[in-house]
Order: C-alpha cells, then sequence, then structure tokens
C-alpha cells in the first residue's frame, strides 16, 4: 500500500528541459512535467480525461499541453481550455493537478491530497549550483522495492562488505560500531565518530591518522542526507563523543533520494561532493566515480536480494544488532500509512 500524503523526489531540476514533456512515475501514479514560460515546473496526471491516452505523447504549445490523440488542450492549472470542434467545455474536463516544489536542485511533487501539501515538510538540501560547494549528481534505476533501498542506507554496516574494495575500504569500522540513533521528524537521525582512521589518496594531507564524525538524518520515503567531516585525531574525545564544535578538515557531502516507482521499481537520485574549498574540479571526479562504483555494488546486491525475496515472499528474515535501523524506520513507515 502505498502512502500518498508525502512528498516524494521526481526529478533533478536539470531534467526538466524547457519545451518538452517529460513523463514520470511515482508509486504507481504516472504524471507529466514540464515548465511554463514563467519557469514554473507543473506536474499532471499523465493521463487525458478524453480516452485516456498519456498526455506524455502530447505537445506544449505556449504553457499549454495538448493530447495528440484527439487534440483537447490543458492550461498549466490542469483545466481544459480546448475541445476541437465543441464550444462548451464541461467542468468535469481536467487532469489532476499534483503540488510540486523546487527545493534545491530537487523536484518534490506531492502525491495526495492537495490541501494536505505542507511544503515545510521538504528538507533543505544544497543547490548542484551553490557556489560554496562541488558536488556532482547522479541516478540510478533499480528494480527492487524502495524499502529495500532504505534498509540499506538505514544500515551502513554493509560497507565493511558490499562496498569492501570502495567505500568500505577507507573506513573498515562501518560494521563493528553501531551509530547513535535517534528519533526525528518522519525520520531517524544517525550519528557516530570513526577514530584513527588512516586517510588514503589525497585525503592523505588530512593526516597520518584523523577521527571522522559521520551524521545523517534519514527521512521518508528514503532520503538521506549525510555530512562527513574530518578532523584532527583527538577530536573525537576533546568533544566527548558528541557532535564536534569546530571546522571539519575536510567535509563531504551526499544527498540522496530514493523514489518507489511501483512494486518492483525505484529510482535513486544522488550527489556527492564537498566544500568548493575542499578539493578541485579532478578530485571531485575520482570522488564520484567511486560513490557510482559502489552505488552498482548496492544495486547488484539489492536487486539479486529482491528476486530471493519474490521467490518465497512469506520467509521470515533473520533479526541481528544490525537492523535497528531498518527495524525503526519501518516501523515509523507502517505508522504512516495507518495515518
Ligand atoms: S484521448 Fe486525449 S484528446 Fe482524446
Ligand atoms: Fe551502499
Amino acid at each position: 500500500m502505498w502512502i500518498r500524503n508525502a512528498w516524494y523526489v521526481a526529478a533533478w531540476t536539470h531534467e526538466i528541459e524547457p519545451g518538452r514533456v517529460h513523463a514520470r512515475t511515482i508509486i504507481d501514479q504516472p504524471l507529466v512535467l514540464h515548465r511554463t514560460a514563467d519557469d514554473g515546473i507543473v506536474a499532471l496526471e499523465d493521463r487525458c480525461p478524453h480516452r485516456f491516452a498519456p498526455l506524455s505523447l502530447g505537445r506544449l504549445e505556449g504553457d499549454g499541453l495538448r493530447c495528440m490523440y484527439h487534440g483537447l488542450k490543458f492550461a498549466p492549472d490542469g483545466r481544459c481550455i480546448e475541445i476541437p470542434g465543441q464550444k462548451l467545455i464541461p467542468q468535469s474536463a481536467c487532469v489532476r493537478r499534483f503540488p510540486l516544489q523546487v527545493v534545491g536542485s530537487w523536484v518534490w511533487v506531492w502525491m495526495g491530497d492537495a490541501d494536505k501539501a505542507d511544503s515545510a515538510a521538504i528538507p533543505p538540501t544544497i543547490a548542484l549550483d551553490d557556489p560554496a560547494y562541488r558536488l556532482q549528481a547522479g541516478q540510478l534505476d533499480y528494480d527492487a522495492h524502495y524499502l529495500l533501498i532504505d534498509d540499506n542506507l538505514l544500515d551502513l554496516s554493509h560497507l565493511s562488505f558490499a562496498h569492501e574494495k570502495t567505500l568500505g575500504m577507507d573506513m573498515p569500522q562501518w560494521a563493528d560500531l553501531r551509530p547513535r540513533m535517534s528519533p526525528i521528524e518522519r525520520g531517524l537521525r544517525f550519528e557516530r565518530w570513526h577514530t584513527g582512521h588512516r586517510p588514503r589518496g589525497f585525503m592523505k594531507k588530512l593526516g597520518e591518522t584523523v577521527d571522522v564524525w559521520t551524521t545523517y538524518d534519514f527521512l521518508f520515503p528514503g532520503i538521506f542526507l549525510q555530512r562527513t567531516s574530518f578532523f584532527p585525531a583527538g577530536t573525537a574525545d576533546q568533544s566527548g563523543r558528541k557532535a564536534p564544535q569546530r571546522e571539519p578538515l575536510f567535509h563531504r557531502i551526499d544527498e540522496q533520494a530514493v523514489t518507489p516507482v511501483g512494486a518492483r521499481k525505484s529510482r535513486y537520485f544522488y550527489a556527492a561532493g564537498t566544500r568548493a574549498s575542499d578539493i578541485d574540479p579532478d578530485k571531485l571526479q575520482r570522488l564520484y566515480a567511486v560513490t557510482t562504483t559502489a552505488f552498482h555494488e548496492d544495486k547488484r546486491i539489492i536487486e539479486a536480494q529482491q528476486k530471493m525475496i519474490d521467490l518465497e515472499p512469506g520467509r521470515a528474515m533473520l533479526p541481528t544488532s544490525l537492523d535497528a535501523g531498518p527495524t525503526q524506520f519501518r516501523k515509523l513507515v507502517e505508522a504512516m500509512a495507518a495515518g
């Protein structure tokens, strides 16, 4: 069962090019997105009310979207403004419009009751063109239920194994140290120190060993907002093993969103980078390449896991202490589904 009253990431803003229509599906609901002359973006149901042809096969005419089956035309608010050969346009001739917000570089769409859409519920994220940062964006399509991808992000112990030669190589302690987990609005917060970390590659200049503070908020439906901050060795103890109060030597940013498309389809949006002062564009490329390789490692194992689950859907999994995050988050999702 899908949770409709929530914001979902539909696209990167740069994907929605002017003059084109874009088909997207979120929680099995087909949408058509397009830009308007004032550079706004609208999301309409991708179904013409006449004979149900997809409007994403239609044509933009200024701000109007014309269905290219029999020619009905719709304004950005979803009202029908033209029926070929017919003067009277009935009130019912309209397409559903979904509330939409752009925050940072993500296009968010509210899939439920429009009067419940609260834009304050959208978490702030860093825009890709923010000059204070250097970020690179990507995305991946998964043949898997979104909650399996959420489980992966809610339990980073997998870095030591699934990413043994990529992300886990940098900090092999991921599996052995449990993070501190606390509930936040619509999600969970995770925090932990890794001490005695030996930087590799271009990070070597930070010191022979450093202390690393990692924190992320994970919000419904799969928003992962992580900061990884590198400090001189000893900072973890000086901070009482709590959040550090000083500027890091190096500050990595990872912002990701999992969007359920259908029961076995999800889209994964991600941006990886640092403060602009931390690295040059060449090193950003290297950081991004390792990150992308790692995300393909996740995809491979999660899609294979999904197939195993589907062979015997009722079979119980073995609980361990690693599962605290995924278990807690699924309770939250169940509570949201129950309303
Ligand atoms: S189906 Fe769209 S105009 Fe007929
Ligand atoms: Fe991963």
